[in-house]
């Protein structure tokens, strides 16, 4: 589901009820000069709008938005149920979150509240609806923001809420005790429940190893509870303001099935992207892409929607007092990043945050304006953007990104492998790797999140397909991909597919399960590479480059394999341990298509040897080559059918990049050819 606008907007975070009022004229004056035409306001304003039960006062708020319409800006209204007021916590204690010790959160920051008291949806439904009620009609407002970040912070919960909610989900689940104990195995060290009241969420237990089965249907369970919380705000809201608003919620936070809450809640997602936080990520492993990492959560909420809205843009250095130092953005990176998020879908941006606070927790978090308020690079650069959006704006909105390929995951191999650590680490290395080498090989790629909704002609929009580790993996999905690979796709599987059932519980069947006949191979035996072992070496079959030998390890875990059928073809095995000489990597043309499995963790030397044979065309070459530190991107306009060729440029370097055939920058209007010189986190966006 896309935001559907006419134009690239440009906009930002507002706090009026932060700032003497006597500022806003002239705030909202500077912002229409800076080409911002819309605002978000009101998300955390809860005890200005409802100082005490029952009461409330909008005034601030009506004479903020009468003054943001005498000045052309449109406004996004927050729901502020992220921070309950004091006495709504003090008054109603059980609203609270607790921790799996079972001690509450208290008051002094945010997100401190649980989903299921009801109580809290009960006051929550309260405040949306009086803030429906008063601004429905508004000429200004264009849409509501449900709540902010859900499970941004904190994404588990244990308030007794929650322990008497998840045993009424169970029940509904489940049907009966005799189920719940099968489908937990808990005749498994005597853990059987006799009487629905011994059921709880995890709680503190030895070694912290609860049980694995119950800690997978829990997030499932807060994934629930967190659509259902959505779900009262929603409904309101669609009740009272119609269609003549719409309605999004901003996140990408865990313990949600964030493409169902939009299929059923929203009329799009939107996004914060703080790409700083790719940058000082210290997991990042060896070669690390720093900002440019951060593309691939943009490509995560573009698998929700194709095109989406970034409520919060990073504008300036971050930091709360006490967490997230983070650089200022050099000059550039601020633009930069702006293209980043318009390259991978972006049709709506806004600014986090117009003028730095100057107190509370976030006074070193950022905004365009310094706290002195005078005009500051970071203001220069966002009045250049909203120049250059001004003038392509129209042009490229709902054009959409385009790739062949797409790196696949679900929900339940995320949470199931959160726990578990004998597959959950592997799609993260896996997922890494095939991101840096495609962005490093400029050949695009989606995240496509697979779903119990996903049909075979969505799975056909790709070429290619890698699956990294589906542990769990249903007999359902494996006929879809058997499917998808007899009409002539790719798939690639990697270590510990296809072992769990959907409960998470191993099958009594050879491995990788129902993907075995699929890919021609079964697993003859299998070890975790951990401790003081190191990975295997891996030997390409076909590779008599004495010269230059492949050097690669089979990272993580390895699945020694048996070749099953006279259509595989091994492409490489391991060259060390107990299991040198045996197949590591086998192909299985089935059909017009072809399975591989590899069978260990993916890393970049493994996926830049395999590309080769995935016959993928690298982004845009007839139009531009670009060096390793550029990404490209193309989005393509589903009507007009234009492409826009983005180039993005993260190093701090000047690089030369070499136009095929002469080409527009469409944020200048220049005209260019041949060699040009791309500038120090520059960007091109190309006709
Ligand atoms: C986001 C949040 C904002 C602000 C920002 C900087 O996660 O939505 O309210 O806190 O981070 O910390």
């Amino acid at each position: 589901m896309p935001l559907q606008e006419e134009t690239i907007r440009l906009g930002v975070c507002y706090y009026p009820e932060q700032w003497e009022e006597s500022l806003w004229e002239d705030d909202y004056r500077r912002m229409r000069e800076l080409g911002f035409t819309v605002i978000r306001v009101a998300e955390f304003a809860w005890a200005y709008m409802e100082p005490e039960e029952g009461v409330f006062r909008f005034d601030l708020f009506d004479r903020a938005l009468d003054a943001a319409h005498r000045h052309g800006l449109q406004v996004i209204l927050g729901t502020p149920t992220a921070t309950p007021p004091a006495w709504l916590t003090h008054r109603y204690p059980e609203v609270l979150n607790v921790n799996m010790e079972g001690i509450p959160y208290r008051h002094g920051m945010r997100r401190h509240y649980n989903y299921n008291s009801q109580v809290y949806r009960r006051l929550c439904a309260r405040i949306t609806r009086n803030m429906a009620e008063r601004f429905k009609d508004h000429p200004a407002v264009v849409g509501w923001q449900i709540d902010n970040e859900l499970n941004c912070e904190i994404n588990v919960f244990y308030s007794d809420a929650d322990h008497v909610a998840f045993r009424e989900w169970l029940e509904n689940k489940y049907g009966s005790l005799d189920t719940l104990n099968q489908v937990w195995g808990t005749v498994f060290w005597s853990q059987t429940y006799t009487a629905w009241e011994q059921v709880h969420l995890s709680r503190p237990t030895p070694t912290n190893s609860p049980n694995p089965h119950q800690t997978l249907d829990e997030k499932r369970f807060i994934s629930d509870s967190v659509i259902g919380f959505a779900r009262v705000q929603a409904d309101i809201l669609r009740e009272v303001v119609g269609q003549q608003h719409w309605i999004t919620t901003n996140g990408l936070f865990g313990h949600i099935d964030n493409h169902r809450l939009t299929e059923e809640l929203l009329d799009f997602f939107s996004y914060d992207s703080y790409p700083q936080f790719s940058s000082i990520n210290p997991d990042e492993g060896p070669d690390p892409l720093l900002d440019r990492m951060w593309s691939w959560h943009l490509s995560g909420v573009r698998s929700i929607s194709p095109n989406y809205a970034i409520m919060e843009q990073q504008s300036g250095p971050g930091g709360w007092v006490n967490k997230f130092a983070m650089p200022a953005p050099k000059p550039g990176q601020m633009r930069l990043w702006t293209y980043q998020s318009i390259a991978h879908g972006a049709d709506m941006l806004l600014y986090f945050r117009w003028r730095t606070a100057t107190f509370g927790t976030e006074i070193y978090w950022h905004g365009i304006n310094d706290y002195h308020n005078q005009p500051n690079r970071r203001v220069h650069e966002a009045g250049r953007i909203g120049q250059e959006l001004l003038r392509v704006g129209e042009r490229l909105a709902q054009s959409r990104y385009e790739a062949d390929i797409a790196i696949v995951s679900d929900y339940d191999n995320s949470w199931d492998g959160e726990f578990d650590a004998w597959h959950g680490p592997l799609s993260a290395q896996s997922t890494r790797a095939w991101f840096k080498t495609l962005q490093r090989e400029h050949i695009a790629v989606d995240s496509f999140t697979l779903t119990n909704r996903t049909t075979l002609a969505k799975l056909q929009g790709y070429r290619v397909l890698v699956y990294p580790h589906p542990t769990i993996l249903t007999e359902a999905v494996a006929l879809l991909l058997r499917s998808y690979v007899e009409a002539g796709g790719i798939v690639l599987f990697g270590a510990r597919t296809g072992y769990k059932n959907e409960h998470g519980h191993t099958r009594m069947m050879p491995l990788p399960g129902f993907a075995a006949s699929l890919c021609g191979i079964t697993v003859e035996d299998f070890t975790i590479i951990t401790g003081n072992a190191s990975a295997p070496a891996l030997r390409w079959v076909e590779d008599n480059d004495e010269d230059q030998p492949f050097a690669a390890t089979a990272d993580e875990f390895n699945d020694i394999l048996r070749v099953e059928s006279n259509s595989v073809k091994v492409i490489a095995k391991y060259a060390s341990d107990y299991y040198a000489g045996k197949p590591a990597l086998t192909v299985n043309e089935q059909g017009k298509g072809r399975a591989y499995y590899y069978g260990a963790a993916y890393n970049e030397a493994v996926v830049r040897k395999l590309l080769p044979e995935l016959g993928l065309r690298k982004t845009a070459e007839d139009i531009v080559r670009v060096p390793v530190e550029v990404e490209l991107a193309v989005r393509r306009h589903p009507e007009t059918g234009e492409s826009f060729v983005f180039a993005l440029n993260y190093s701090g370097q000047a690089v030369n990049v070499q136009l095929q055939r002469g080409s527009v920058d469409v944020l200048t209007g220049n005209a260019l050819e041949g060699e040009i010189e791309l500038e120090p986190y520059g960007v091109l966006v190309l006709v």
